[in-house]
This record gives C-alpha cells, sequence and structure tokens, in this order.
C-alpha cells in the first residue's frame, strides 16, 4: 500500500488576457496538469499549498477552478498569502472552511494522515497560526498518533537563510511544539518562497517546493534574490510505511530526455 500524491503550489493564476511578472499563469497552471495527466494519472490526489490565485480577484479562481475541474485526480486546496478568502470561497463554495475559520483540512490515505494548514491572514505577506489552529492541529495529530503524517502549508516555518526569511511563519514555536508532540510526522512541505529547499529543523523534515510561477535562485549573497522565468516545479510525494520520498518535477522547463543509440 503505497500513497503517492501531487504537491503544487504558487499557482498565481490571473484572469484570462492577463500576465504575472510577465507570465501567463494560467497558461502554466495548463502545462501542470498536462503532466500530471500524462505522468502521475495513478497519484492519490493533488494538494496544491496556496497562492492560487495571483491579485485573489474572483476572476483568477474562476479560470483556476475551470482548469481544475479537468484534473484526472482529486484536489484539495488550502490559501497562500496572495489569495482572497472570500473570493475564494464566492467560486469554490463555503464548504472550504473548516472548523477554524480558515482553510484548514485533513485526507486520511494509505495509513498516512496529510494536513493543510491555512497559514494566510488577510492584510499580512509572511504566515500566521491561530491559536485555534494550533489547539486544531494537536488534536488532528493525536487522533493519528499511531500513523505517519506529513503537513501542507503555504508558508516555510523554518529559515532558509534567504531574503524572504522575514516573510515566513511569524512565531513558529507552537506549530513546532504541536509538531514535536507527535512521533511521526515525515514531512512538512511549503511553497511560498518560489525555490527548492530541504532542511531537517530539530529533527523534523521541511521542504519548499518552487511551484508554478517564477523562480528564485539564491545565489548567496545576492539581495534582493533574482527571479527567473522556470522552472514550473510540482512535487510528488511517495510515502510506504517505512519511508516517505519526495520527488520534483520540472515540468515546465524540465531538461529534455537524452537520445539512446538502439
Ligand atoms: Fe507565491
Amino acid at each position: 500500500m503505497t500513497l503517492k500524491f501531487i504537491v503544487l503550489s504558487d499557482l498565481h493564476v490571473v484572469p484570462e488576457g492577463q500576465v504575472s511578472v510577465t507570465l501567463d499563469t494560467g497558461a502554466r497552471l495548463e502545462q501542470a496538469l498536462e503532466a500530471i495527466s500524462a505522468r502521475y494519472s495513478d497519484a492519490d490526489f493533488c494538494v496544491i499549498a496556496g497562492d492560487l490565485a495571483d491579485a485573489g480577484e474572483p476572476a483568477a479562481y474562476i479560470r483556476l477552478k475551470r482548469i481544475l475541474d479537468r484534473m484526472p485526480i482529486p484536489v484539495y486546496l488550502t490559501l497562500g498569502n496572495h489569495d482572497d478568502r472570500s473570493s475564494f470561497l464566492s467560486v469554490f463554495g463555503a464548504g472550504e472552511i473548516g472548523a477554524t475559520g480558515k482553510i484548514d483540512k485533513v485526507i486520511d490515505a494509505k495509513g498516512y494522515r496529510i494536513i493543510l494548514l491555512d497559514s494566510s491572514e488577510p492584510g499580512r505577506v509572511d504566515g500566521v497560526l491561530s491559536t485555534g489552529q494550533i489547539e486544531w492541529l494537536r488534536l488532528r495529530l493525536a487522533e493519528a498518533i499511531d500513523r505517519p503524517v506529513i503537513v501542507i502549508i503555504h508558508h516555510n516555518a523554518n529559515a532558509l537563510h534567504v531574503e524572504s526569511d522575514d516573510i515566513r511563519i511569524v512565531d513558529a514555536a507552537p506549530f513546532l511544539a504541536a509538531l514535536k508532540a507527535h512521533p511521526d510526522v515525515r514531512q512538512v512541505i511549503a511553497g511560498h518562497v518560489h525555490l527548492t529547499s530541504t532542511a531537517m529543523w530539530q529533527g523534523i523534515a521541511f521542504t519548499t517546493l518552487a511551484g508554478g510561477h517564477y523562480y528564485c535562485t539564491v545565489d548567496q549573497p545576492t539581495v534582493p534574490m533574482r527571479r527567473r522565468n522556470g522552472p514550473g516545479q510540482l512535487a510528488y510525494v511517495v510515502g510506504t510505511a517505512e519511508s516517505t520520498t519526495v520527488h520534483f518535477d520540472n515540468y515546465i522547463d524540465a531538461n529534455a530526455d537524452i537520445a539512446v543509440a538502439e
């Protein structure tokens, strides 16, 4: 019994005919959809770690929904700092609201618990987890004490030693303490920083994926971070009882296959 799922992030979808930082993010999401349909149709589901829309207008969410409706696997969403909760709900429905009042969710599949946490806070670029969310997280983790857990969240909690560290989760200590109360948190996967990273922080694995919008370079000590127009990147998570693996697939600007002589 192997869990397989896709993580997309930072779609920054704009209304038809517009661009964001020179990119047609709707067209880029279409490329993600093509990659998933071609290469990952056996995945159990897809989660999207926020920054669904670039400017949070209903027209962007309508475009997003139209594209996601064609996804061959179930899709679960949470929000990022670019999203607008009320616009999102006006298109995707009030059923998206969790017990915390934010877009928090639990998915139980193939012996795992996956928890989506909404770290967006209206008017803020950095990430906030409310006291109620931390309590909700503690309860959801306690219910799954016998299972491995993966957390999906927009903002990175750990410092990546880059310019954007000051817009990560504010006061990550309660979040970290809640995670550490569970014996088998396998991964905390975030977007937000538009770059790929993996880290260990106090015994827990933290990963970021570059997502679907522009890609940030981390040439040190470059300040500010530079933006590039590719790749568009998804993560493919493979979970067994023994281990959890995260693959990265640059579905835009990926390297071409090398022809092998017959
Ligand atoms: Fe983003």
